[in-house]
């Protein structure tokens, strides 16, 4: 299965357009590629997959196979990583606010990162009417140049990351075994190097022994293609760049400690997996002229490739299905939406024609996870693996829709 004209004409015939379709092969063939950079370095390394950007359970399943853990952050995705058969010791609950799970989680053995003291409370009540040991971990708000407030973890210079490990360590059922950040918006070597320098400082301050483990969160770039390499500001570090600042750095300072007992590095990443191996295949419906602009419709909308498309210009491919292209400049690809804003590509310069197949890439992170049922269901998604294409998620129906309405 090639993404041609006949690909797509089959595609379109078997599971609808628009369609999202993930890259199975290239996907595992980059997943292993990244893993091995940092295994390398500190072989207690472990990937721990970010549910919140695209929880396809056969996405999931295919990372559970490889030995990748869970990263989960509300009870919907807990529920999900348990469905597809995760034991709690693979899945790490995180996020700001966890529902009811949290109790089951913890008390068969999951790994939970405390995001404030209210949870900290929660996990020594849980421990003191169990009288059962919990181990937990503390999400830490550390600075590493980025430039806004995060509104997550407990700030690493502040009195309530004291309180909280004194409170874990003076209740004889609870035992600060980790540390866990996550910082958005410093994708950047230089903000990956202090981040891991801060974490094991932290952790040697704050954690009595070795810790069990150590979580960076994630919030590098994966394998950037062409198109989008020239739109950020910042240089692209490649994966030995990044391994050489986390998992290098985690070898030097763990050197003396035996490798069953050095810590387990994990990074959780999300979009940097999987963003460029999933695309959405979109149809022209019409063009129109008002005024002097150009606009051509297409069968998707912003809402299926995700915030993404409104921050940079995504790569997109034509495939001419009609014969009656004629070249635009600057012409608007929109969305099937009554928003004015849903542009999912703005000032496309090139033929097109109503009819021809529009190819978006680098969707795969909150794409089909952030879709409402807005004007119209969800589409489906396929994979591809050995040129062959299988269902992931089928197209969505009005009744999917109505199902949880109650009619009349
Ligand atoms: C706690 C946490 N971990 C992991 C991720 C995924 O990061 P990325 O998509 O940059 O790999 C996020 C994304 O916001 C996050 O909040």
């Amino acid at each position: 299965m090639v993404l041609n004209k006949d690909g797509i004409l089959y595609i379109k015939k078997k599971y609808g357009l628009p369609c999202y379709v993930f890259n199975e092969d290239e996907f595992v063939r980059n997943y292993l590629k990244f893993e091995n950079c940092l295994k390398t370095r500190y072989a207690n390394y472990k990937i721990a997959l970010s549910y919140k950007t695209n929880y396809a359970p056969k996405i999931c399943t295919i990372v559970k196979d490889m030995g990748g853990y869970a990263e989960v952050v509300s009870d919907m995705e807990y529920d999900i990583a348990r469905k597809i058969g995760y034991s709690n010791d693979k899945i790490i609950y995180n996020g700001p606010y966890k529902g009811i799970a949290f109790d089951e989680h913890l008390l068969n053995g999951g790994i939970l990162n405390a995001d404030n003291l209210t949870e900290i409370d929660r996990i020594i009540d849980l421990a003191n009417r169990n009288e059962k040991l919990l181990k937990v971990g503390i999400r830490v708000n550390i600075s590493v140049g980025q430039k806004f407030i995060s509104r997550f973890g407990i700030d690493e210079d502040s009195e309530d990351l004291k309180i909280a490990a004194k409170k874990l360590s003076s209740c004889k059922y609870t035992k600060l075994v980790g540390l866990h950040c996550h910082i958005g918006q410093a994708r950047g070597i230089e903000a990956w190097k202090t981040r891991t320098l801060k974490m094991v400082e932290i952790a040697d301050r704050f954690i009595d022994g070795v810790p069990e483990f150590i979580d960076l969160g994630s919030g590098m770039f994966g394998d950037v293609e062409d198109a989008l390499l020239k739109q950020f500001a910042c240089k692209v570090p490649s994966y030995e760049e990044y391994a050489e600042v986390t998992a290098k750095i985690f070898a030097e300072h763990y050197q003396e400690v035996d490798n069953d007992k050095k810590p387990i590095l994990f990074t959780e990443p999300g979009t940097t997996l999987d963003n460029r191996y999933v695309k959405l295949i979109a149809e022209i419906d019409s063009i129109k002229q008002i005024k002097n602009k150009f606009f051509a419709v297409t069968n998707c909308s912003f809402h299926n490739l995700g915030d993404v498309c409104c921050s940079v210009k995504l790569p997109v491919e034509i495939i001419h299905g009609s014969a009656t292209a004629a070249y635009y400049d600057n012409i608007d690809l929109v969305g099937y939406t009554c928003l004015e804003r849903d542009v999912p590509y703005k000032d496309f310069s090139g033929k097109l024609g109503k009819g021809d197949f529009v190819v978006f890439g680098n969707v795969g992170g909150y794409s089909n996870v952030c879709k409402p049922p807005f004007i119209l269901p969800q589409c489906a998604m396929i994979g591809i693996k050995e040129g062959e294409t299988y269902l992931i998620k089928r197209r969505e129906t009005t009744e999917d829709i109505l199902s949880t309405y109650v009619i009349g």
